[in-house]
């Protein structure tokens, strides 16, 4: 993990990022898979960004949020970190630079999450509000 670098994801991470949500969906049942097309429309446009944690070339990890520019907060959709590479520290990166990145110009960060993560995210200075429930139509 010396090497792992958190850096705002670019087109050529596409592949990677698709092979990473790929085990996302697989792993969490409601996870929406992203293909590679999507992903490089999301990184190309204003409206998101995507950071990713790169360890020696592989995509360790990755967080996704929404930029709604006329908003007070910011909203984080997706993070996922691959299972080998959990408990190393990595989200905790991830979040580091998005906060830092954002510090001073928004009021809050949002982040959705299911029930199991509360306890993680609340280590890393979250604090749950609300429950976010979905209806498929
Ligand atoms: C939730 C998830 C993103 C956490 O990523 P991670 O890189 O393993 O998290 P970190 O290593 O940065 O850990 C952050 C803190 O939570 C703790 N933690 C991490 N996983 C934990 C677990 N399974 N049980 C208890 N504590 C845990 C860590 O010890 C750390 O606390 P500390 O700073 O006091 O040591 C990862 O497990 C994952 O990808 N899960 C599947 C996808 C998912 O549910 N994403 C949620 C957002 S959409």
């Amino acid at each position: 993990m010396k090497n792992l670098e958190i850096r705002f994801a670019r087109d050529n991470d596409c592949a990677g990022l698709e092979k990473l949500d790929k085990k996302a969906h697989k792993e969490i049942k409601w996870w929406e898979h992203q293909n590679r097309r999507e992903f490089e429309k999301i990184i190309r446009s204003n409206n998101f960004l995507t950071l990713v944690a790169e360890d020696n070339g592989l995509i360790a990890g990755y967080l996704q949020a929404t930029l709604k520019f006329d908003s007070s907060a910011l909203w984080i959709e997706d993070i996922y970190v691959d299972k080998k590479y959990r408990r190393k520290g990595v989200t905790s990166r991830l979040l580091d630079k998005f906060t830092d990145h954002w510090k001073g110009k928004k009021k809050s960060i949002v982040l959705i999450t299911s029930d199991k993560n509360v306890k993680i995210f609340d280590k890393i200075g979250f604090t749950k509000r609300a429950n976010y429930m979905v209806y498929k139509p």
